[in-house]
């Protein structure tokens, strides 16, 4: 009886938080689409695929871009061992405040900053490596110097065994200038990674293609042209355009 009692009352707990995750994601969203890019958080199902084929059970250090409401990082938090370190990026004051209540694990740290000033904050907490990095960042609204800057301040911080893993959505609509047109981010992830293993998970609002993605970075083209012109730190490259 009484463990019933207490089972009740997690899944009462479990379903306000959910409702209120929900509201504050749809709040997000309607005050500003071109960012948060979705309905709806992330079902289990997507969460999970994000992290299949992820170093988790010996990362020391990952890293979430774009955490919006936790529904990642709740799944990173349930198998990530004790000691290791969660850093999730998230723009969104209102979203971090929801992520603030919703989570008190000592293993995740909220950093309220751009993706692309990732290269900067890691330095400013002596971090040198990460494991794995678990992007929900729509790379479809992002200007394209964007994206680079984002991929590019990663480099110092991925070496061969470091994993990044980014979904889109598999209608992959993109709308420039008053028009429609279906938008992929293989092409553009496939000048930075080695292999790139996609699948796509049904069971979710929109349904999404996930991109697992390893190998030392290549030589984007970015990082060439910067090659040829002076050494240019990718943390100097961030903060200069963030
Ligand atoms: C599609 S939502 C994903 C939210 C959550 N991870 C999930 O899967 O349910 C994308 C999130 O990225 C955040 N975001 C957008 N651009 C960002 C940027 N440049 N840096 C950090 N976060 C960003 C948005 O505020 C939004 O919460």
């Amino acid at each position: 009886m009484i463990k019933t009692i207490g089972a009740c009352k997690r899944s009462l707990a479990r379903a306000t938080r959910e409702i209120r995750s929900f509201k504050a994601f749809a709040l997000a969203a309607a005050s500003d689409f071109q960012s948060i890019a979705s309905i709806a958080p992330s079902s289990r199902h997507l969460a999970c695929a994000m992290l299949e084929g992820l170093p988790i059970d010996s990362a020391t250090t990952v890293v979430e871009l774009g955490a919006g409401t936790g529904a990642i990082t709740r799944v990173l938090l349930e198998k990530l061992p004790r000691h290791a370190t969660l850093l999730a990026f998230e723009i969104n004051p209102d979203l971090i405040q929801c992520m603030r209540e919703s989570f008190s694990d000592p293993r995740l740290v909220l950093v309220n900053s751009r993706a692309e000033n990732l290269g900067r904050e890691l330095h400013r907490r002596g971090y040198q490596r990460v494991d794995a990095v678990v992007s929900s960042l729509s790379l479809r609204f992002m200007p394209d110097d964007r994206q680079r800057i984002m991929l590019e301040t990663l480099d110092p911080f991925m070496d061969e065994r470091s994993v990044y893993t980014q979904y889109q959505y598999v209608h992959g609509l993109r709308f420039e200038n008053g028009k429609a047109r279906r938008h992929t981010s293989l092409p553009f992830l496939s000048q930075y990674f080695d292999s790139i293993k996609c699948r796509t998970i049904w069971r979710n609002l929109p349904p999404a293609q996930v991109f697992t993605c390893r190998g030392r970075f290549r030589n984007g083209p970015a990082l060439q042209a910067r090659a040829r012109t002076k050494p240019h730190s990718a943390g100097s490259l961030a903060s200069e355009q963030a």
